[in-house]
């Protein structure tokens, strides 16, 4: 794992922009894989702020969101479709028809999956693969459990990712659907690059198991260690629990 630790969350965001901005003048038609949550928004200020600049041009490339929650259509402020309408899609140009997402309101789950997988396989696959990290170890909405999925499929919420949430329900953990639908793990890693993102003190642990912990499917991140090409974008917080 390449390990790269910047001085704050601002440095690492503008370091990681300036990467996909390279990468979209070397491949026009980029297929990247993207996450929700806290820790990619600066990111995703920064590719914003790259895009008006002309440095970054969207209008080839092609986006596949890690996880959608289920019963939350495209509208509903809580959905991460939504969330990623406000934080990056509305402000770049890149054409609607080239974002990939999972539909929370399609009645039958493992259909929805399957042509998201599709999808993905006809567009040649996912280049850069962005992504978070829960403090318990999950990457998209793949949860700790004695069992991972291969593929996207729908998922059962925790507690602790229902209450992680609550910002985007009102501030309510009730309110947060109690499932969701996830990129699989083999999804994830077959990914010709991985990008790992976390930030601050409450990453620390679980990056620590992530690079040196066993595999293990109660890590679900852990299983990034099998794949040949992943960088960890850290702060030096997230990263303290390292050894140097
Ligand atoms: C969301 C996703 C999640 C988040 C993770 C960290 O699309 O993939 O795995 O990356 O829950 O969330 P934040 O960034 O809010 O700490």
């Amino acid at each position: 794992m390449h390990l790269l630790v910047f001085p704050s969350e601002k440095a690492a965001a503008a370091a990681l922009a300036r990467q996909i901005a390279d990468r979209l003048k070397a491949k026009p038609d980029l297929v990247l894989g993207l996450p929700t949550g806290r820790t990619p928004i600066p990111l995703y200020r920064e590719l914003v702020a790259l895009h008006r600049c002309g440095e970054a041009d969207f209008s080839r490339a092609a986006t596949f969101n890690l996880d959608e929650f289920v019963g939350v259509g495209p509208e509903h402020p809580g959905s991460y479709r939504h969330f990623m309408q406000q934080h990056l899609f509305a402000h770049i140009n890149l054409p609607p028809e080239r974002i990939g997402f999972m539909n929370g309101l399609a009645a039958n789950a493992d259909a929805e999956c399957a042509r998201y997988e599709g999808t993905i396989r006809d567009a040649g696959g996912i280049d850069v693969m962005l992504l978070g990290i829960g403090t318990n170890g999950h990457i998209g909405f793949n949860e700790p459990a004695r069992e991972l999925q291969a593929r996207s499929h729908r998922v059962t919420l925790h507690g602790t990712t229902r209450r992680a949430n609550a910002s985007l329900f009102g501030n309510d953990p009730s309110r947060v659907p109690l499932a969701a639908l996830s990129m699989g793990m083999a999804t994830i890693l077959d990914a010709r690059e991985i990008v790992l993102l976390a930030m601050g003190k409450s990453k620390a642990r679980c990056v620590e198991r992530v690079v040196s912990g066993p595999l293990t499917t109660r890590v679900p991140a852990s299983f990034l260690q099998l794949h040949r090409r992943v960088a960890l974008v850290l702060d030096r917080p997230a990263a303290s629990s390292l050894s140097s």
